[in-house]
């Protein structure tokens, strides 16, 4: 896949991946557009990156989703390349009933159903393209799950499968299908709850999973776990009990 003179769309582009990301691929000389619900954040990111095109949409929301895709149909004739980085991490304890579930952010709706939807509604206009390409960010965690953030785990399992799923729909054609496994990553995205623990590990900088995703686009290299996400992939393959014991032992002690 080419990595220059592209039309990006990033969902969650203002912060953490997603903003690594924009940056990556406007030096990389693409154009870029990014998404969000904060406009504060979105202002924040153009004024360091004034060559990028930012709008706010909820991306929780169907109708906004679909505004989404109209403004990319109708402003951006190039755009072949949509990045589904967009998402929410919680904590959910399922033995304290369902009010914990329902009363706060819909994981599912943001993690799985937005970046389905938006690939479901771009997918004629990627199709347009010669060369075309679609980008989902799972996790290390889609692999092997944490069990105090169960909602989480499985929205990134999940969107692991329909990756593997469209990869092979849309194999003969202009859309090229890659995933992009990150480990656990310094950003906005649990921050409070690391804090609260005094987690040391903050995880690695966003920059390199914008690196590794730039270096995967470039080789064709369709699944790309960064950094310890790798082992993650690993043992979920090849002894995926004995890794799930050990990461639920370790976030016993971290009293996740
Ligand atoms: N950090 C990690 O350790 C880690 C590890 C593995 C995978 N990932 C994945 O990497 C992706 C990026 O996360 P991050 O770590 O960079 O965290 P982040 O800085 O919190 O980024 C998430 C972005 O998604 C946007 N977003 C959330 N809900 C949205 C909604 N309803 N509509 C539109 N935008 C929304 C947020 O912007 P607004 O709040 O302004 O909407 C934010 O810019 C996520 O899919 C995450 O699951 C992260």
């Amino acid at each position: 896949m080419k990595t220059t003179g592209n039309t990006v769309l990033i969902t969650g582009g203002a912060t953490g991946i997603g903003f690594a990301l924009a940056k990556a691929f406007v030096s990389a000389g693409n154009e870029v557009i990014i998404c969000g619900r904060r406009e504060d954040k979105l202002i924040e990111a153009k004024r360091s990156l004034p060559q990028i095109h930012t709008g706010v949409y909820d991306l929780s929301k169907a109708q906004e989703r679909d505004l989404l895709c109209d403004w990319i149909a109708s402003d951006f004739k190039n755009f072949n390349m949509l990045v589904n980085n967009a998402g929410i991490q919680r904590m959910l304890d399922f033995t304290r009933g369902a009010a914990d579930w329902l009363s706060g952010e819909d994981e599912i709706e943001i993690n799985l159903k937005a970046p389905v939807h938006l690939a479901a509604r771009l997918i004629p206009a990627l199709f347009k393209q010669k060369e075309a390409a679609i980008i989902n960010v799972s996790s290390g965690l889609g692999f092997i799950p944490l069990a105090t953030m169960p909602v989480y785990c499985a929205t990134k399992a999940a969107l692991h499968s329909f990756s593997i799923s469209l990869r092979h729909q849309l194999r003969n054609t202009s859309i090229k299908v890659f995933e992009v496994i990150p480990p656990m990553v310094d950003t906005e995205l649990d921050k409070g709850a690391r804090e609260d623990r005094g987690q040391a590990n903050r995880g690695i900088p966003p920059g390199e999973v914008a690196s590794a995703t730039i270096t995967a686009l470039k080789s064709d290299q369709y699944e790309v776990a960064v950094g310890m996400a790798q082992n993650l992939v690993k043992s979920s393959r090849e002894n995926p009990d004995a890794a799930f014991k050990i990461m639920n032992r370790w976030s016993i002690v971290l009293a996740l």
